[in-house]
């Protein structure tokens, strides 16, 4: 076990932040015989964890969902790691399409300047009809 201080130096975080992560539910101490915060060792790699999901751009509710899916707030082990890291990365993937998706219609912006509320293909971005021109469009 190690007390908050020790732990918080090795973790590289603040003690604000454990303090805040346990209110998150993401970090779990336990109680000394003086009421002092003390953690496992092995939570440094939940903390680890924390952070390398934050870096890939993941919000601390998704990071406490993620977590929930291992058993009685184990710390995650290798496997737990590849599986929640592979599932990450088609998340990734996906916000990537979606912000490549995002360039592409704001590049139909540049020069542009109508910032139309009914022709912008930021406001419309499934409006495929809308690149020929206004007005109906279609026979039904
Ligand atoms: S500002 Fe004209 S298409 Fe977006």
């Amino acid at each position: 076990m190690l007390a908050i201080g020790e732990f918080a130096r090795r973790a590289g975080v603040s003690v604000a932040t454990l303090h805040f992560y346990e209110r998150k539910g993401l970090l779990h101490s336990h109680r000394s015989g003086g009421n002092q915060r003390l953690y496992e060792r092995q939570s440094l790699r939940r903390i680890a964890f924390i952070r390398a999901a934050q870096q890939v751009g993941f919000t601390l509710t998704q990071i406490a969902a993620a977590l929930d899916t291992l058993p009685a707030q184990r710390t995650p082990n290798r496997q737990d790691w590849a599986r929640l890291s592979a599932q990450w990365r088609e998340d990734l993937d996906q916000r990537m399409r979606a912000l490549q998706q995002l360039r592409d219609q704001l590049d139909q912006c540049i020069g542009c300047g109508c910032l139309s509320l009914s022709k912008c293909s930021l406001f419309n971005p499934d409006d495929e009809l809308g690149n020929d021109g206004a007005g109906a469009r279609r026979w039904s």
